[in-house]
């Protein structure tokens, strides 16, 4: 059952979702999408592709089709992926955001794309360990997600102690809690760095939803599953996002070149508005 996806049904959901969410599937995603699809279908008894489009198009709710870009997401991610840029934010970022004044010890964070929540408690850690913080920091991360399923994960902050293996064994005790009884095997974060962040669903093709402006956007590994076009538009919202001086962290194997923008480079992957 659900073992063939048409082509033309495979450019009408493609069609959909690039539409919708900016992923580009190109063809050699067939395969994956008619198998994430499928298993939708099964789990509520629809009888092939068509109807679950024509019923993604008509349900005025939009919850079906948050549900089917659910199922077409990538979401791997690890605690303190890339450790170049956590390095690079202890040395040559926070101590100018914690040594200016004016700003009393105000940070503001979005990690756009944030998967699981990994990559924004990672940031917390980052800043809570900095040998510079003071009682005024007033840390606030907004962690953003197009995927309800994965945000669910990263609001409770519970990993298989698997996960955390490359943690430095010092931060992982400070930092998160063993669990017990049936919740052997799994670490919970602490609400200390629970505490700063916001979780939110928030599509990053849909209009920047806050006022306040930005001094680091993280929006890693994310940008890669756009066409150029999209990246541009992003890329440039992120640029109104931030404020004088903000930094635009990117994945290491993703680039902003071709890509029109005022960004100025600072080093590999990593950009400044100034
Ligand atoms: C591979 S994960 C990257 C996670 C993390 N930033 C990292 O580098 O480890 C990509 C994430 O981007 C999210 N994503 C994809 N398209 C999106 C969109 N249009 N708006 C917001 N998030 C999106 C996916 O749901 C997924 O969780």
């Amino acid at each position: 059952m659900f073992d063939d996806l048409t082509d033309n049904e495979f450019e009408l959901f493609s069609k959909l979702i690039y539409t919708k969410a900016g992923i580009n599937l190109h063809t050699g995603k067939k395969e994956l999408l008619r198998a994430r699809l499928a298993k939708r279908l099964r789990s509520s008894n629809f009888h092939n592709f068509q109807e679950y489009y024509d019923y993604v198009l008509q349900d005025k709710s939009g919850e079906e089709l948050v549900r089917l870009l659910d199922s077409v997401s990538t979401n791997l991610t690890s605690f303190f992926r890339e450790s170049k840029h956590f390095q690079f934010l202890a040395d040559e970022v926070l101590p100018g955001l914690l040594a200016d004044k004016k700003r009393g010890g105000k940070i503001r964070i979005w990690s756009a794309g944030c998967s699981s929540g990994e990559e924004p408690y990672s940031l917390i850690i980052t800043i809570l360990e900095h040998k510079a913080i003071t009682p005024t920091l007033n840390l606030k991360i907004l962690a953003t997600d197009i995927s309800t399923r994965v945000l669910a994960t990263a609001e409770q902050g519970i990993y298989p102690e698997e996960r955390c293996k490359d943690i430095n064994i010092n931060i992982l005790k400070k930092f998160f809690q063993k669990g017990q009884g049936r919740w052997q095997g799994y670490v919970q974060v602490k609400p200390v760095v629970k505490n700063c962040i916001q979780f939110m669903r928030h599509n990053l093709m849909e209009p920047y939803p806050w006022k306040e402006p930005m001094d680091i956007i993280f929006c890693r590994n994310v940008m890669i599953y756009f066409d150029k076009n999209t990246q541009d538009r992003v890329v440039n919202s992120f640029y109104s996002a931030l404020g004088e001086g903000g930094y635009l962290f990117i994945g290491h194997s993703e680039s902003l070149t071709g890509i029109k923008h005022a960004f100025k480079y600072a080093r590999p992957t990593v950009y400044q508005k100034k």
